[in-house]
């Protein structure tokens, strides 16, 4: 191959070779080679560790392993640096581990101290937590993240969802969803009775508890989206809010209490900045400091069961505790999905907005995955549910999901045709439907022709097919007035359905 100059061109260009001849070539030229020579080629070292994991064969993993592992022994420190930032990408193991601790019982330099850790950071299990122990070398984040991953491996962490929150008092929740959907689940909140609401912002309803609660008193509301206890809110000062006072939020009593109170297992949790993306040099030092006040607590962005959110606030930074249950137990039943699926907390205010009622029979034309039927189902009154949908999986999908909510004894019936089709059907006379709610496709994804005719024919199925007094409720892309003088506009709302602003309307269907 043709000279380089750098290291870093030198890495780019063997970085592109294939496997076979990285491995086969470079690497026994860079074995064979004159320690200057080894010292100016040692991008064959990081090369490999990018190469082997996206196109070697596992069968040689063993081999190239035990060749980085040789390399923690080279005489050129920065060749064992470059050996010890690739075995984790090879999928290093126990026999690696003890090659490590072994070099940093045998004396690394502060510098190679700093790599060892970052690779025991990812890699280290009970062996380094004994060796820090004893040498105390690595510092208090390779503790802490070796801590964790040894937690998660010997006893998965999770939430509890049936312990009792009490002595909680003036604890603040934050529900939180979709802009426009708040007044909803204000509502709910109201008819379920355990909370009271504090106070209403866009895409946030702030409430407190009426009494001692559970969080499945809270996963019972099935209108927002993720809900956070409020930790504490720290002011900013300047450009940003010092690492300091998030950590002692994140480690705080009120912070200790709902953790020990909530979780079996180890205490682990990540770090996120909502509005702010990745932010990998905060999370990691307001994670230590956190760490140092309270060494129970453990950060960790691997399968950690509870979230710590930083959103944005007014007057500064409010930190909540974020339960991270998947699947969200208000789902179990969404054995599939479909690419443009509902947001399932859209499609439980939307069934709410319906309102129940008695004798109900209630048709989706555009069921997708039918999270709309099984909401509406859920809340009782419901004696024929009509799905369709012009995909034959989503009518498959539908249909099993529905069965897996176990709604009781409404009849179903999911057919795939198209929504102006569908009242064909001998069942479904016309005036024969008490609702018709949807989330209809909006062309973003899969073009449509036509689209604002889609949605007038949506009207005129429905003026057809709605009884007087059934109520028509979707999303509607389209400012327009409903070309159908039989259906009158009863509300209507814009919501975000996830960064494209839509309107949530209901009508209702009059006597002509
Ligand atoms: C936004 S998705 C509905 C998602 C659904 N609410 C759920 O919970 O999964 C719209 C659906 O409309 C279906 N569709 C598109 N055009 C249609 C048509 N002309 N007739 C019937 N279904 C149609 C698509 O196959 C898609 O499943």
């Amino acid at each position: 191959m043709k000279s380089a100059n750098t290291t870093k061109e030198l890495y780019r260009e063997l970085r592109a070779l294939p496997w076979e001849q990285l491995w086969k070539d470079e690497v026994q030229r860079f074995d064979r080679a004159p320690a200057r020579e080894r010292f100016e080629r040692v991008s064959v070292v990081r090369a490999v560790g990018v190469v082997f994991p996206e196109s070697g064969p596992a069968e040689q993993r063993d081999e190239v392993r035990a060749w980085l592992r040789g390399l923690l022994h080279d005489p050129e420190e920065k060749i064992r640096r470059y050996a010890m930032a690739a075995l984790p990408k090879i999928g290093a193991g126990a026999g690696d581990e003890a090659e490590l601790l072994a070099l940093l019982r045998t004396g690394a330099g502060e510098r190679e101290k700093k790599f060892l850790g970052r690779t025991l950071d990812k890699i280290g299990g009970e062996a380094t937590l004994e060796a820090l122990a004893e040498t105390g070398a690595l510092g208090a984040q390779t503790e802490q993240k070796v801590k964790a991953s040894v937690a998660r491996s010997r006893n998965p962490s999770a939430v509890r969802l049936d312990a009792k929150i009490a002595d909680f008092g003036g604890l603040r929740i934050h529900l939180r969803g979709r802009t426009g959907l708040e007044e909803i689940v204000r509502d709910e909140i109201a008819a379920q009775g355990k909370f009271s609401v504090l106070e209403v912002e866009p895409g946030l309803v702030a409430i407190e508890a009426r009494a001692p609660f559970t969080l499945s008193d809270i996963f019972a509301l099935r209108c927002f989206g993720s809900v956070g206890f409020v930790l504490g809110v720290v002011k900013s000062s300047g450009a940003s809010a010092p690492a300091d006072a998030f950590a002692s939020v994140i480690a705080s009593p009120l912070s200790q209490r709902l953790f020990g109170a909530l979780t079996s297992g180890a205490i682990r949790y990540r770090l996120e900045f909502v509005a702010k993306g990745h932010q990998r040099a905060a999370v990691r030092e307001i994670a230590s400091r956190a760490y140092a006040l309270c060494p129970q607590i453990l950060n960790d962005a691997r399968e950690a069961p509870w979230a710590v959110d930083i959103h944005p606030a007014a007057d500064g930074e409010t930190v909540e505790l974020r339960p991270r249950i998947s699947p969200d137990p208000r789902h179990a039943y969404r054995l599939d999905d479909v690419p443009a699926a509902s947001h399932p907390p859209l499609a439980a205010c939307m069934a709410r907005l319906a309102g129940p009622q008695e004798n109900e029979s209630v048709w989706d034309p555009f069921c997708g995955s039918g999270l709309e039927l099984i909401e509406r189902a859920r809340l009782g009154g419901v004696k024929r549910v009509f799905g369709s949908d012009l995909s034959a999986e989503a009518i498959a999908i539908a249909g099993r999901n529905f069965s897996a909510a176990q709604l009781g004894t409404a009849t179903t019936r999911f057919r795939r045709c198209d929504f102006r089709d569908f009242g064909d059907l001998e069942e479904l006379p016309p005036r024969s439907l008490t609702l018709i709610i949807s989330n209809p496709p909006l062309g973003r994804r899969v073009p449509i022709r036509n689209l604002r005719g889609l949605f007038e024919d949506i009207f005129a199925v429905a003026a057809n097919l709605l009884a007087p007094g059934g109520r028509l409720v979707f999303t509607n892309p389209f400012r327009m007035d409903s070309p159908e003088p039989s259906l009158k506009l009863q509300s209507r709302r814009s919501v975000d359905l996830g960064g494209f602003e839509c309107r949530l309307e209901m009508y209702l269907k009059v006597a002509r």
